[in-house]
């Protein structure tokens, strides 16, 4: 049997195309608060950055089954010498929204990552008190749950189908609050100038948070990562992304882009594209232009 993996290309601050209680899994990463290099501009205010996610977190609600996890990857950003509480504010904004706050993991980046800027250096040029901000090597995975999770309601051969491996689970640490993953290497053709998680973000995710068959969710696709992994494991798929110019990127990436190297051509998986015609990026721009 095959799974299903459809795309809309608009903003998820709705998700009119999903009905209540369709969703299974939700793993995604929004836009970091202005970072300078894809989103700068598209927010005007924090306050207008902290209400989109509020309508996010409303929708996921909506859409997701009851007893079910969101998994968020997000951070708090620093702009001239300003922290933003991201995590503190999007978590309270969940907890708004009707979930329960289950679990904080952090994600360490190997030391001498290469995509943040050397802040620390100022202290080598400057080394006097009052110059320091750490280079930051930790991004935070926030976890929530929608009330419980009825363990019976999964048939048995679906649990054992979708059986965590435990030599994996411990060899790799899973267990820890401590996830140490590499991070997408700038440039890697499949994500340039996107803020690409690395995979093995959304493989822990929905091996631990999902079984087979089930939908998985990503509000913020993106290159297209969580619906890749999705597809991998056997699981459903549905993504929003504002910016219709990413596509060719997330069917590339999906294996759904017809050439040479598509996956799974053993299976009857289907891939369907929604595109909502003024609610995307490219058009926002262009009137915030005109
Ligand atoms: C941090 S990136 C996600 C990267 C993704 N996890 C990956 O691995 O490729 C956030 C994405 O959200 C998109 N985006 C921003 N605002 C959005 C909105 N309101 N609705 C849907 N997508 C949005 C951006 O265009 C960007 O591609």
């Amino acid at each position: 049997m095959g799974t299903n993996h459809k795309l809309i290309l608009g903003s998820c601050t709705s998700m009119a195309e999903l009905s209540s209680g369709s969703v299974h899994l939700m793993v995604t990463s929004p836009p970091y608060f202005n970072a300078p290099f894809d989103y700068k501009g598209l927010f005007k205010s924090y306050e207008q950055y902290l209400n989109i996610l509020r309508h996010f977190a409303q929708e996921t609600h909506r859409v997701l089954q009851s007893g079910r996890i969101v998994v968020l990857n997000i951070d708090d950003m620093l702009i001239d010498g300003e922290k933003f509480p991201i995590v503190a504010d999007a978590t309270k904004i969940f907890q708004e929204a009707g979930f329960r706050y289950r679990d904080r993991i952090i994600w360490k980046k190997p030391d001498g990552y290469l995509r943040i800027s050397r802040r620390s250096g100022v202290v080598l040029q400057n080394p006097y008190p009052m110059y320091f901000y750490p280079d930051n090597l930790l991004e935070s995975i926030i976890i929530f749950q929608k009330g419980k999770f009825n363990y019976r309601s999964i048939p048995q051969s679906v649990r054992e189908a979708s059986k965590v491996d435990t030599k994996e689970f411990q060899e790799k640490k899973w267990y820890m609050t401590l996830w140490e993953m590499n991070n997408v290497m700038p440039g890697s053709p499949l994500e340039k100038d996107i803020a690409a998680f690395p995979e093995e973000l959304p493989y822990r995710a929905i091996k631990l948070f999902s079984y087979k068959g089930e939908t998985v969710l990503d509000p913020f696709a993106g290159s297209g990562t969580t619906m890749k992994k999705a597809r991998e494991l056997e699981r459903n798929s549905v993504g929003f992304e504002i910016k219709k110019s990413l596509l060719p990127i997330i069917k590339e990436k999906l294996g759904f882009h017809g050439g040479q190297g598509n996956l799974f051509s053993n299976r009857n998986d289907q891939f369907e594209i929604i595109t909502r015609q003024t609610d995307n990026y490219e058009y926002l721009r262009a009137n915030q232009r005109a």
